[in-house]
């Protein structure tokens, strides 16, 4: 397992391009399932995420070849059933439950497990596809459905903690070769569910209302192949703009989308950080002096949970208390016993910790545990005086792409390292 060497303390400053979404590309590769025609996708993250969905496609009996930044999938021959173990393994997986029903009226996937981050339940996923004439069983680990035929119906998905994202993908693939209309109240507004449903329509599918609460998808009787460019990664691109922050540098983000950061951008802003548009890019740096916030983290379009652990980083080095609540995820704070290595004070109280900005810091060795608690010690490494190793980086490996690299662009002085 690689590690990462930090020796921090060196602003960034240059430019860097943001890459594909992770969490609009997964989806979308599973609505390839949906017809037997060739699709094209361009922008494509070069992730292990997105390696093992190709994985899972592939064993679903798909053609799918990478060539650079673009991916081809055609579906023609498809199984109701994948190779469990790649399955099991990435979450995002869950997205090919909907398509395979929708095509094949049966699907059987591994029950995806929990993740470092929580325990991840699909009932909202079930609830829906059930609603559209699912029958559902689940055994020995794994979900089968079958239906005669789906059937468009009225949906509420919301859940005790909001939206889900992936379920209302799931919902919204299943529902386009459904019979009728369905209704999807409560649905998740994120930018990779809106998409998904322009990926979906260049498909032939005919959805509207994604990015509202409310999405309509008439039912249509198949689908065929299209071409389609990712939107870039504003998690990526938010957690640049934080490292620029964080050690004082000045970063041109070239790609990115600041109206899907807005909330991000506002937080940042009263931080004392600034994020300028020059054309199509971003610049980012301090604007005066980092000032403590307080941030609860909310489904989109509020501050996003993806974001909180890198905040987090800017925070320790801010003086004064800062107060962070994360309302997605159970247990999304690993990445603080990690930050208080260094030296910073983190009280977890509940569903929020209390940060005391400002201390004395030094770099140290750390651990990562989940994808985005990792990019907040990789931020706090670069921040840092002294040399830091983030150690079990392949978690960061697989929502960013060559992080490494492009943080070497900027100046880092950060090396991979293969752990002894
Ligand atoms: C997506 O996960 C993202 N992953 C996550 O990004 C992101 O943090 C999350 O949305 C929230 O924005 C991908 O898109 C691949 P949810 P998803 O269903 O869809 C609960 C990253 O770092 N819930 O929106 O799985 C759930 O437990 C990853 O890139 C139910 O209770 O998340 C959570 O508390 C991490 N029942 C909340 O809803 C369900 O059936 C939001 O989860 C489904 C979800």
């Amino acid at each position: 397992m690689d590690s990462l060497l930090i020796k921090g303390g060196v602003p960034l400053h240059g430019e860097v391009e943001i890459s594909g979404a992770k969490n609009a590309v997964l989806p979308i590769m599973a609505a390839t399932l949906l017809t037997a025609e060739t699709c094209v996708i361009r922008r494509v993250p070069d992730l292990s995420d997105v390696k093992f969905m190709g994985q899972i496609l592939t064993s679903l009996g798909a053609e799918v070849k990478f060539e650079g930044d673009t991916l081809t999938v055609r579906a023609a021959k498809i199984k109701p059933f994948g190779d469990y173990e790649l399955i099991r393994k990435m979450r995002g997986s869950v997205c090919i439950l909907g398509p395979l029903l929708s095509r094949l009226r049966k699907a059987t996937v591994s029950l995806p497990g929990g993740c470092a981050i929580g325990a991840r339940p699909i009932g909202l996923h079930l609830k829906g596809l059930k609603a559209l004439g699912a029958k559902i069983s689940i055994e020995n680990g794994y979900v089968r459905t079958t239906t005669p035929k789906l059937a468009g119906a009225e949906i509420f998905l919301g859940g005790r903690l909001g939206p889900t994202v992936l379920g209302t993908a799931n919902v919204m693939m299943a529902a386009t070769l459904a019979d009728g209309v369905t209704v999807i109240h409560s649905a998740a507004c994120e930018p990779e569910v809106v998409d998904l449903a322009n990926f979906l329509n260049a498909m032939g599918a005919k959805i509207s209302g994604a990015g509202s609460p409310t999405i309509t998808i008439i039912g249509v009787d198949q689908l065929h192949g299209a071409e389609h460019e990712v939107i870039p990664d504003r998690i990526e691109a938010a957690t640049f703009v934080i490292a620029a922050a964080a050690t004082n540098g000045e970063v041109t983000l070239r790609g990115a989308r600041a109206d899907h950061l807005l909330a991000v951008f506002d937080k940042l802003r009263e931080a004392g950080v600034k994020v300028e548009r020059n054309g199509t890019s971003l610049i980012a740096r301090r604007s005066g002096r980092l000032k403590p916030v307080d941030v609860t983290t909310l489904p989109y379009p509020g501050f996003p949970t993806d974001v909180q652990a890198q905040l987090m980083a800017l925070m320790i080095l801010t003086p004064g208390t800062s107060i962070i609540t994360e309302r997605i995820f159970e247990n999304r704070f690993m990445h603080v016993p990690e930050l208080c290595r260094l030296g910073a004070d983190i009280a977890i109280e509940g569903p929020s910790c209390i940060v005391k900005g400002g201390q004395p810091l030094s770099g140290a060795p750390m651990m990562a545990s989940d994808l985005r608690a990792s990019a907040a010690l990789v931020i706090a490494g670069l921040a840092v005086k002294g040399t830091t190793q983030v150690s079990r980086i392949y978690h960061l490996d697989r929502g960013y792409e060559k992080l490494d690299e492009k943080l070497k662009k900027l100046g880092a002085r950060v090396e991979r390292v293969p752990e002894t």
